[in-house]
């Protein structure tokens, strides 16, 4: 399935739900959070984050479709259909500038 990102997402078959600050979007499933804020088009501040598990800057909470919550970091998070960003770490703000959260 092609996308306009489609270099830069791991290959995927189709689209899930997931939540971010009460928004749910469709994005293709078998990829990291991280990279799905960068294929919504998010405000990243990119000289913030590592990208590989270094920084840490890139961590956030969420809830899983099970109620489960906890905390990742979003470049190494694989979303799963249901899963809820409760909160987007600093450095990165939704496209249209809405900064609600749901908390
Ligand atoms: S971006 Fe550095 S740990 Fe995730």
């Amino acid at each position: 399935m092609g996308t306009p990102l489609g270099d830069i997402l791991e290959d995927y078959d189709r689209l899930i739900p997931i939540t971010i600050l009460g928004v749910t979007y469709q994005v293709p499933e078998n990829n990291i959070l991280l990279r799905l804020l960068q294929y919504l088009r998010f405000d990243i501040m990119y000289g913030r984050f590592c990208w590989n598990g270094d920084c840490k800057n890139c961590a956030l909470r969420f809830r899983k479709s099970t109620g489960q919550e906890g905390s990742a970091l979003g470049c190494q998070l694989v979303v799963q259909p249901g899963l809820n960003v409760l909160q987007l770490p600093t450095g990165i703000n939704p496209p249209n500038g809405n900064s609600s959260s749901e908390d």
